[in-house]
C-alpha cells in the first residue's frame, strides 16, 4: 500500500523509515519531510496545515493509510477531514486530541477518571488567579498556559512573585496568544520524568516500552526548557510491575472515559509522567508520538509498524498480538543549532552524514533540515537525532556518542549526558 506521513521531523523521518521497512509498502510519502525522509522515502512539498492539497493528494496517489505525526493538524481537525472523504488516517480525531490540546479538559478527566495527576485550579480570569496566589501559603507551584504554546506555556515556580508574573504573561499580556484564555495553577511534583506511549483505537491498548526524555537544553538538566535533547529506551526507571501499574491505573481508565465521554481516542496516548514518593502521576498527556522518543523506540520495534497502525486506525486492534522488541536498548542524542531554543542561524552544510551512517547499529534520523543542491543543510534548532543500539545503554550511548563525532557543522552541539540518569 501506499502511506502518506505528515510532518517534517525527526520524529517523522523515524516513522518513515520504519514504515518504508514493511513488506507490505510500495510508496512512502513524507509532506513535507526533510533530507532524511528525502533518502528514506519521497518527500511531498504540502504543508501539514493544507489539508485540503493533502486530501487531493491522497486520493491520487492511491494512499491507503495516512499518518500524523505533529499535534497541530490534530488539534486543528486533520483526522475528522480524511474520514469525511472515507480516507483511513492514524491519529485522534479533533474532539480526542483535545486531550493534548486543552490542559484544562486533560486535567478534568483525569481528575474525573481518577487518574493520579498534581493538584489544581483553573482561572479564567487572571486577577482571581493572582488572588488565589496571594492567599495561599508561598508553595512552589506551576502555572500552564491551557492551550498548545510550543512546549512553552508550563512555567515551574519557586515564589509567589514568579508565579504572579507567569499568571501576568500567559492571561494579560497573553504572550501565547488565545492558548492563554485559562490558566491552571497545580502543585508542584517532585522525582524522575519518563514517557509511556500506547497505541490504542479507543479500545484495545497497545502499550510501547517506556522512554525517558532529556527536555532541559543543558547537561545535568540545566538551561532553558527544549522540545527534547535526547532519549532512550527502555528506562529502568519503569520496570514491569510498574508499567503493568501504569496500564491500569492511568492509560485503561483514560481510554475508558474518553469512550464516555464520546470522544474515543484512536492513536498515540503519550503519558508524561511524574514518578514521585507516591508513585506515578500524568504530568501531561499529548496525543502523538514524542520526539524525541520515537526515534529509540521504533529503532527497537521489530513488529511491523504498518500493521499495528493500520490496524489501530481501522479499529482492529486486538488483531494484533504482543509487539516485539529488540531487547538491546537505544539511544537518541539530539545535535542542535547554535542558539536553540533560542535564535539560531540556519543553512549551514552538514559534514560526515556517510561516516556516521556507516558505523554498525547507528541511525541518523534527521529533524530541522533541508536540501540544497544535494547537500544536506540545517533548517531547524533541532537539527538530527543521532540514535544507536547497544548491548547495554552504558554500549549504546557510547555508539551514539561515536556517530556524533563523525557529524560537524558550523555551531553543532548536543547533552553529552543524554541517558545517564539510567544508570544512577
Ligand atoms: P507539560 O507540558 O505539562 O509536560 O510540562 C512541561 C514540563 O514542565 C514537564 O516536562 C515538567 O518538567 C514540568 N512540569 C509540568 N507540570 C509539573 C508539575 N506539576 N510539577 C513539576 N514539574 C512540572
Ligand atoms: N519529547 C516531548 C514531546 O514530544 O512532547
Amino acid at each position: 500500500m501506499n502511506v502518506l506521513i505528515i510532518g517534517g521531523g525527526g520524529r517523522e523521518h523515524a516513522l518513515a523509515w520504519k514504515i518504508a521497512q514493511s513488506p507490505r509498502t510500495r510508496h512512502v510519502f513524507v509532506a513535507p519531510g526533510n533530507a532524511g525522509t528525502a533518502a528514506d522515502a519521497e518527500n511531498i512539498d504540502i504543508p501539514e496545515n493544507d489539508f485540503a492539497a493533502l486530501i487531493r493528494f491522497a486520493k491520487e496517489t492511491k494512499v491507503e493509510l495516512t499518518v500524523v505525526g505533529p499535534e497541530a493538524p490534530l488539534a486543528a481537525g486533520i483526522v475528522d477531514a480524511f474520514e469525511k472523504e472515507k480516507l483511513r488516517i492514524f491519529g485522534p480525531t479533533k474532539a480526542a486530541a483535545e486531550l493534548e490540546a486543552s490542559k484544562v479538559f486533560c486535567k478534568d478527566l483525569l481528575r474525573g477518571a481518577d487518574v493520579p495527576t498534581a493538584d489544581y485550579h483553573t482561572f479564567r480570569d487572571p486577577a482571581r488567579a493572582i488572588r488565589f496566589l496571594r492567599e495561599r501559603e508561598d508553595v512552589p507551584v506551576v502555572v500552564k498556559a491551557e492551550g498548545l504554546a510550543a512546549g512553552k506555556g508550563v512555567v515551574v515556580c519557586e515564589k509567589r512573585e514568579q508565579a504572579v508574573e507567569a499568571v501576568e504573561q500567559i492571561a494579560q499580556e497573553k504572550i501565547f496568544g488565545e492558548a492563554g484564555n485559562r490558566v491552571i495553577i497545580e502543585e508542584r511534583l517532585h522525582g524522575q520524568e519518563v514517557s509511556v506511549l500506547a497505541i490504542t483505537d479507543g479500545r484495545t491498548i497497545v502499550t510501547l516500552q517506556p522512554a525517558q526524555d532529556h527536555k532541559p537544553a543543558y547537561d545535568g538538566d540545566t538551561g532553558p526548557n527544549t522540545g527534547g535533547m535526547g532519549a532512550y529506551s527502555p528506562t529502568p526507571l519503569v520496570g514491569d510491575e510498574l508499567m503493568h501499574w501504569i496500564e491500569e491505573h492511568v492509560l485503561v481508565p483514560t481510554v475508558h472515559a474518553m469512550k464516555r465521554m464520546r470522544r474515543p481516542f484512536r492513536g498515540v496516548l503519550y503519558a508524561g509522567l511524574m514518578i514521585t514518593n507516591q508513585g506515578p502521576k500524568v504530568l501531561e498527556y499529548n496525543a502523538r508520538f514524542g520526539d524525541p522518543e520515537c526515534q529509540p523506540l521504533v529503532m527497537r520495534l521489530k513488529t511491523d509498524l504498518v500493521d499495528v497502525l493500520d490496524a489501530a486506525a481501522r479499529g482492529e486492534l486486538d488483531q494484533i498480538g504482543p509487539l516485539e522488541w529488540d531487547p538491546r536498548p537505544a539511544v537518541c542524542v539530539v545535535m542542535a543549532s547554535e542558539g536553540y531554543p533560542g535564535k539560531y542561524s540556519k543553512g549551514h552544510p552538514i559534514r560526515g552524514l556517510d561516516e556516521a551512517a556507516a558505523l554498525t547499529d547507528v541511525k541518523v534520523f534527521h529533524a530541522g533540515t533541508s536540501l540544497r543542491d544535494k547537500q544536506a543543510v540545517t533548517s531547524g534548532g533541532r537539527v538530527l537525532g543521532v540514535t544507536a543500539l547497544g548491548d547495554s545503554i552504558s554500549k549504546a550511548k557510547l555508539q551514539a556518542y561515536t556517530a556524533v563525532k563523525k557529524i560537524r557543522w558550523d555551531g553543532a552541539w548536543c547533552r553529552k549526558d543524554i541517558s545517564d540518569k539510567a544508570m544512577r
